[in-house]
């Protein structure tokens, strides 16, 4: 059997070492914890659960979906989008539906990218930009993400060449791994600089609504002349803890939502009906639920805070998404080594910073969404690990 290069070029797993590490330990009997996983440990809110169960014994939802989604649906997003971010969207072509937002940001390249076209991706970064730019035939240059600029990228620092090549810039802020937050003046210089380069900026919200500090994570759309040039993903898998249910959108500019919609119809058949309800319930409800998490999330961070910072190492504090992203101790350089070095004397598991690219080495990432107690847990034998040091 030969697989396609595809698959072949697929990058080997980054994580494997540190995998091999916690199966090992595990096998000694320890009691490894992970601070790895971005998925939200707190469950859907009741409300939407009782929703999905009304609307599961509709014999309507247990047929088809349409790939696009309900309009009952998009009109919900269309109305959260006016709510949340006073952008007004069309229901019937600037909004579709997705089986989680990955689903789209993965279908996206297949819409714009030929083979030699190139997708501008932030290092470090989340992976799927590049990988799905890859099945597409493409390939993707990285635009270094840094501290000294707030994880922000230097857009004017690209090479004029590869402009010309470039079909997609993807952003996402707020940002995994690095939990930076985007200012409206850099969207709006984001904007003019598509503009003026014809290129799509594909803008990942998935943390719009994990914040902390009464901060408020705004829309790319949210900036004059935004929809000509650009598209949104937002899901609601962080916003209302519904990672399983796997239903997102993607909204913005029209031609671009119609060419993915006639590609994903050509994929899938849409997030099954009685799901699509049930996101309805969440987004039309009052945002409760989302502040009750957000304290939650919020507690955990401070507490994550002060280990690091007793560990000797450098952290920002986030105001948004599910992690803390911090500077390894002086002395230290690899977060492979770091990372592995944590899971043999304290069995905790963090993720390191290389694993999202280039510009991510020196850094790890730890995430939020772990129970109060095996957090604790963590956090003391990470303490008593400063200790020793
Ligand atoms: C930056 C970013 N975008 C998109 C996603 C995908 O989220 P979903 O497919 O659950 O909407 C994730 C998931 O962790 C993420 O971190």
């Amino acid at each position: 059997m030969k697989f396609a290069q595809r698959v072949e070029q697929l990058p080997p797993y980054l994580f494997a070492a540190i995998s091999r590490l916690i199966e090992e330990k595990k096998s000694q009997g320890v009691d490894v914890i992970s601070l790895g996983i971005g998925d939200p440990d707190l469950p859907t809110p009741n409300h939407i659960l009782e929703s999905l169960n009304k609307y599961s014994f509709v014999p309507e939802n247990h047929r088809y979906p349409e790939s696009e989604g309900l309009p009952e649906f998009r009109e919900a997003v269309a109305r959260w989008y006016s709510n949340r971010h006073n952008v007004i969207l069309d229901p019937s072509t600037e909004i579709v539906s997705l089986i989680g937002s990955k689903e789209g940001i993965a279908h996206l390249p297949l819409c714009f990218i030929d083979p030699g076209d190139i997708s501008l991706i932030t290092d470090p970064g989340y992976p799927v930009y590049e990988i799905a730019t890859m099945f597409a035939g493409g390939s993707s240059i990285r635009v270094p993400l840094e501290e000294k600029n707030g994880w922000m990228p230097d857009l004017k620092t690209i090479d004029k060449d590869v402009i010309k090549k470039s079909k997609i810039l993807w952003l996402n802020y707020p940002n995994n791994p690095t939990g930076a937050v985007a200012t409206k003046a850099f969207f709006e210089e984001a904007i003019e600089w598509a503009h003026s380069n014809d290129i799509l900026i594909a803008h990942d919200l998935a943390y719009a609504d994990v914040t902390f500090d009464d901060y408020v994570a705004p829309s790319i759309l949210e900036i004059n002349g935004a929809k000509d040039v650009a598209i949104e993903f937002n899901s609601l898998s962080k916003t209302f803890n519904m990672t399983g249910w796997r239903i997102a959108m993607a909204v913005g500019n029209a031609d671009v939502i119609d060419a993915l919609t006639r590609v994903k119809s050509n994929m899938d058949s849409g997030v099954p009906q009685a799901i699509q309800q049930m996101a309805i319930t969440a987004m039309d409800d009052p945002r409760d639920s989302i502040t009750v998490h957000n304290k939650i999330y919020q507690i955990r961070r401070d507490k994550v805070l002060k280990v690091l910072r007793d560990l000797g190492l450098q952290v920002e504090t986030p105001k948004a998404s599910l992690y803390v992203w911090a500077k390894l101790p002086e002395g230290e350089s690899n977060s492979g080594d770091y990372a592995a070095q944590l899971v043999e004397e304290t069995g905790v598991v963090v993720t390191p910073g290389s694993s999202y690219g280039i510009s991510g080495e020196g850094y790890i990432r730890i995430s939020l969404t772990i129970s109060d107690e095996r957090l604790d847990e963590a956090l003391s034998r990470l303490s008593e690990f400063a200790s020793r040091k």
